[in-house]
């Protein structure tokens, strides 16, 4: 018993000598593009905070007029005030944006419809990670709500626009937790079974399914979609859950900054020549594997069609 728990310190002695390597190791993956974007408009949703906020300063550094769509328009005015001192773009534009009401999504996209002529980049960041069971205002349980139906909107109502600006790009923040979600037509909205982890899980499914559905469907008219796992990274998603925050903070040395995590979304967003693999999921900036739910095109439809119905779109 002793042997075994020395040895269990010695393992863990030695993984805390190795960190700064294994951390190297699981950073790579950097957005190299160069592209500037002057004249650009870009979305960012869940822009307050986390990978959502390094990815909006990095598109405002290279001159784009950046909207940070947030639940909290105070926290996002102070994160605006940031990223405009850091980068001396003062086109960092606050609205509010809460994905667990259409009535909010909708009021949102009109303002911003009627505001802009252009919108070039969307990134569909925010999400929610093992809440404990809730709804959002219109009844849908929140990981699917939020994470799924929330931007299934946003996306729908913005895609006329996306269109007119090609080329442009939507990317969605999706996870390697995909990997474990199951889209289950009878549990969508978890009330037969739920648990919070894997409700995230098939959200995060759901969104892989959508991206390859989505970029199908807008074969040859300049808009692209793509699917991004973050990498593990330190952020408030966390933010429902005692034992993730505990284990985040344990093996807080081998996790990425929210810096490191934008990575993947930037690349997305501006690497030349990305068209070519629309409807793709990326990981470390590269072209990774999904699941074999996650290719299934029959389900990606069904989801699709039950996901207008939900949201009281037009089927097509
Ligand atoms: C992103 O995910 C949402 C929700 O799953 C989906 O509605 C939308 O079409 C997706 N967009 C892209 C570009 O994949
Ligand atoms: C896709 O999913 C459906 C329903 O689960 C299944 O019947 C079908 O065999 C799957 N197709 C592929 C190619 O895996």
């Amino acid at each position: 018993m002793l042997g075994l728990l020395i040895l269990l310190l010695c393992f863990l002695f030695l993984l805390y000598m190795a960190a700064p390597q294994v951390r190297k190791m699981l950073a790579f993956g950097v957005c190299t593009s160069t592209v500037q974007l002057p004249g650009k408009v870009a979305i960012v949703t869940g822009a307050n905070t986390g990978i959502g906020k390094e990815t909006a300063k990095e598109l405002a550094r290279r001159g784009a007029r950046v909207y940070l769509a947030c639940r909290d328009v105070q926290k996002g005015e102070a994160v605006a005030r940031e990223i405009q001192a850091v980068t001396g773009n003062q086109q960092v534009l606050v609205r509010k944006l809460d994905l667990a009401d259409t009535k909010c999504i909708r009021a949102f996209a009109k303002d911003f419809l009627e505001e802009e002529k252009h919108l070039h980049i969307l990134i569909n960041n925010a999400g929610v990670m093992m809440c404990p069971y809730s709804k959002t205002a219109d009844g849908f349980e929140m990981h699917i709500g939020v994470n799924h139906l929330g931007h299934f909107l946003l996306t729908h109502l913005l895609l006329e626009k996306l269109k007119e600006s090609a080329p442009s790009r939507i990317i969605n923040v999706s996870s390697s937790g995909h990997l474990l979600g199951r889209i289950q037509f009878h549990n969508l909205q978890g009330e037969k079974f739920y648990h919070s982890g894997l409700a995230y899980c098939h959200s995060k499914l759901a969104n892989v399914l959508f991206t390859r559905e989505l970029a199908r469907r807008l074969q040859g008219s300049g808009v692209t979609a793509y699917s991004v796992h973050p990498g593990t990274v330190h952020s408030q998603l966390t933010r429902h859950s005692a034992l993730m925050k505990c284990m985040w903070w344990l093996f807080s040395y081998f996790i990425k900054t929210p810096q490191q995590g934008a990575q993947t979304s930037l690349h997305c967003a501006l690497a030349e020549g990305l068209e070519a693999l629309n409807g793709n999921h990326f990981s470390d900036c590269q072209v990774t594997w999904v699941s074999g739910q996650a290719r299934n095109e029959t389900i990606a439809r069904r989801l699709w069609d039950v996901s207008c119905d939900l949201l009281g779109l037009p089927v097509d």
